[in-house]
């Protein structure tokens, strides 16, 4: 039995263990992410790069006969409810915060969900960076629409997820975690325009493979440090709006503008804006580069992305700078970088496909060498978004 298997056939018997159902559970997974490039760009408007991942957080989930939402999450041995009838925000953190932020969402949108036991497991690892609460989103969704009968319309569920997530826990993250979740493409990376949003695949090459570096160190602050940003964000577009009305978000704006306005904005505001406006065309460029096969040229993108997020946006971490540097020394490495809001969590490195098991092996033993935390080095696959292993009787 591979080990997807095994915990997903071992989440399939928990609710009768847990709760005592009878009923057979509908199981839903969703998928964690990296994003390649375009960080912090979302929530600006721009384009990002993230790819779903064979990793995966899932839910078990059995009908009730009341309007109780009550959840167990494996990992953390807790059992949590709410009525869902009562869901409001603020709801809080914590695991528990996602799930019911997201029924909470769903019910605002009016869909008529039911009560429910769910269980949720998984294989993707926490509050690192690989989207886990968004993978828990839209696998809570997913098993929902399920079980109340409402058909299942990604796009909407992944803009539901950012909703709940915004508003009944609080962090207003864009919305690449969620798409990525929902949307992702098996073998493709997706290109995602967060204005129209819009995508579409860009196909990793067979020569390169993606590998994710779990630097092991919490990402304390993640919340209030990722709020703060995006409210610089807002601040420099009021700020360039006295000067031209017309700009909506930091998309707008070029470097000329930028400099140009650089004691409006004061250094602070002028630092962040300017690593935003570098970031948001990595991402198109990044594409190109991956399209035509140019590993090199992807490699240098990530590299000059983490350096800005390091410097100008400032996110970055004494282990994220310490990992990616020993990667980039390590043969077949064309490129590393942090992936998601950084403060911690993980990094990826872009490697010929043909290295990957030396370079999983060298970068572990020399960042294990030098930090005592529980990292972890493995390389990923590009998954599909959210699916159904089983679902309920109709
Ligand atoms: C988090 C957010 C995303 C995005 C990234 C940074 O993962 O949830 O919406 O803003 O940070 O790119």
């Amino acid at each position: 039995m591979t080990a997807r298997a095994s915990w997903t056939a071992a989440l399939e018997r928990r609710p009768a263990k847990i709760f005592g159902a009878g009923a057979r559970p509908v199981v839903a997974l969703a998928p964690g992410r990296v994003n390649l490039i375009g960080e912090h760009t979302d929530y600006n408007d721009g384009w990002v790069l993230p790819m779903a991942i064979d990793r995966h957080v899932g839910v078990a989930a059995v009908p009730r006969g009341d309007r109780v939402l009550r959840a167990h999450a494996v990992a953390f041995g807790e059992t949590r409810e709410g009525r869902l009838d009562e869901l409001a925000p603020p709801g809080g953190g914590g695991w528990f915060g996602y799930v019911a932020g997201t029924a909470w969402a769903m019910r605002e949108a009016g869909l008529e969900l039911r009560g429910a036991d769910l269980v949720v497991d998984g294989d993707l690892p926490l509050a690192a960076g690989l989207s886990s609460s968004a993978a828990l989103e839209m696998a809570t969704a997913l098993a929902l629409c399920d079980l109340a009968g409402i058909e299942w319309r990604p796009l909407e569920m992944a803009r539901l997820g950012q909703k709940g997530e915004g508003e009944y826990v609080g962090v207003r993250g864009g919305v690449m975690d969620q798409f990525t979740a929902a949307l992702g493409q098996a073998g493709s990376a997706l290109l995602l325009d967060c204005r129209s949003l819009t995508a579409r695949a860009v196909g990793i090459p067979v020569e390169a493979a993606v590998v994710v570096m779990d630097t092991g160190a919490p990402r304390s602050l993640a919340g209030s440090a990722y709020n703060d940003r995006s409210a610089s964000c807002r601040d420099a577009v009021s700020l360039l709006r006295q000067v031209r009305p017309e700009i909506r978000s930091l998309r707008d704006v070029d470097l000329e503008l930028l400099d140009g306005e650089r004691e409006r904005l004061g250094e602070k505001l002028y630092l962040r804006a300017r690593f935003v406006v570098e970031e948001t065309g990595r991402p198109l460029a990044m594409a190109a580069a991956l399209e035509s096969g140019d590993l090199r040229a992807a490699g240098t993108l990530m590299n000059a992305s983490h350096e800005g997020l390091r410097e100008l946006y400032q996110v970055s971490s004494a282990e994220l700078d310490l990992i990616t540097e020993i990667a980039r020394r390590r043969p077949g490495c064309f490129g590393a970088r942090l992936t998601g809001a950084g403060f911690g969590g993980c990094a990826i490195a872009l490697v010929a496909a043909d290295r990957v098991g030396a370079f999983v092996d060298e970068v572990g033993a020399g960042y294990g060498a030098r930090v005592s935390l529980p990292s972890a080095v493995f390389s990923v696959r590009a998954e599909g978004g959210a699916r159904l292993l089983s679902s309920a009787p109709r």
